[in-house]
């Protein structure tokens, strides 16, 4: 057996080992396991809940648990804090932030926000509790046409921070939204050319696209939508082949409900490696969510009137969606 075979033998061994004591701690300490589609497959596994964003704010909110592991980024586990603020909050990395979050200082935000005194401001999901203080409305990839349709159309509107999705939106429902300028990494980093060699070489595939992708990209895709929204496309659709350009987290769970179907993940612009990947979400690992369940930390606090103002924007979106 090659050295490479035998690492990979030892390390489902331990996997496996790990994936049972979390089962038994998990009981014990009456915990629930949340995870979004971006997290390795082996954490994908373990959950009591996958979903994309909405999915899981909708369950934080439902969860009867003692302590909720969350195994996503910050702003996500955070959101979880303050739907559900008696629960203890855990996230196997303290570090999983977000480059689109990273991308709006509050303070920044507040200023911009000034400019703009009659807006309705609408944030996406990916951003800080502090920019959702600052928020009318919160949204997600899943619900976000909804929500800017159920503003009055004179009404205008701040959409931060995904300068991306606020122009797919914008071209959606016909509004003129003033964009913060923000974006994630992975999904700016798709490569158009290299997209389009794709597209020529595989001509019976159909290229999905996240609307956090530029509009460049976006404009050539066949669908576009949430991570659920695509994963649910590819389950219904009747193409054997698709190029996928989100996070490659979510191609496992494409693989396993396709098994017949071929994914190939959407290709950055980059000599170095071949798909994107999420380094924040990569953080979260198997054995640091068992230490996480072993010594209940990291845990998610935050000031209490940040918790409280941020609560309200994320309920209207609750309620809406
Ligand atoms: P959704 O899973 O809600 O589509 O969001 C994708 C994302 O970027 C999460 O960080
Ligand atoms: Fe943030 Fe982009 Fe990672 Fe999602 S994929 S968590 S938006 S950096």
């Amino acid at each position: 057996m090659s050295i490479q075979n035998q690492f990979e033998q030892k390390k489902s061994k331990q996997n496996l080992e790990l994936l049972k004591r979390i089962q038994e701690l998990k009981k014990k300490k009456n915990a629930v396991i949340l995870a979004h589609y971006y997290q390795e497959d082996s954490i994908q596994e373990i959950a009591d809940f996958l979903g994309d964003s909405l999915y899981l704010a909708q369950q934080a909110a439902r969860v009867k648990e003692d302590i909720i592991i969350f195994a996503g980024v910050h702003f996500m586990a955070e959101t979880a804090k303050i739907i559900n603020p008696k629960k203890k909050v855990l996230l196997p990395d303290l570090k999983a932030g977000c480059s689109l979050a990273e991308s709006c200082p509050s303070k920044d935000f507040a200023i911009f926000k000034a400019k703009y005194p009659n807006a309705v401001v609408v944030s996406y999901i990916n951003c800080s509790a502090e920019i959702k203080t600052l928020s009318d409305i919160v949204c997600t990839s899943s619900n976000a046409k909804k929500i800017i349709n159920s503003i009055p159309k004179e009404k205008e509107i701040i959409f931060a921070p995904d300068k991306n999705l606020g122009a797919y939106l914008n071209k959606e429902t016909g509004r003129k939204m003033i964009l913060w300028e923000g974006s994630c990494v992975v999904h700016e980093a798709f490569s158009f050319e290299k997209i389009l060699d794709l597209i020529k070489k595989y001509p019976k595939a159909k290229f999905i696209a996240h609307p956090e992708s530029k509009s460049t990209i976006l404009e050539v895709a066949n669908f576009i939508g949430s991570t659920s929204a695509l994963l649910n496309f590819v389950k219904n659709d009747n193409a054997y082949q698709y190029i996928v350009a989100t996070e490659a987290g979510i191609l496992h769970q494409m693989q396993k409900h396709c098994p017949g179907k071929l994914f190939i993940p959407a290709p950055i612009d980059d000599d170095t490696c071949a798909c994107s990947e999420c380094a924040y979400m990569k953080l979260n690992t198997l054995e640091k969510l068992y230490n996480c369940l072993v010594n209940e930390k990291p845990e998610i606090n935050m000031n209490s009137d940040i918790l409280n103002a941020a609560r309200l924007p994320i309920e209207r979106m609750l309620e809406i969606s």
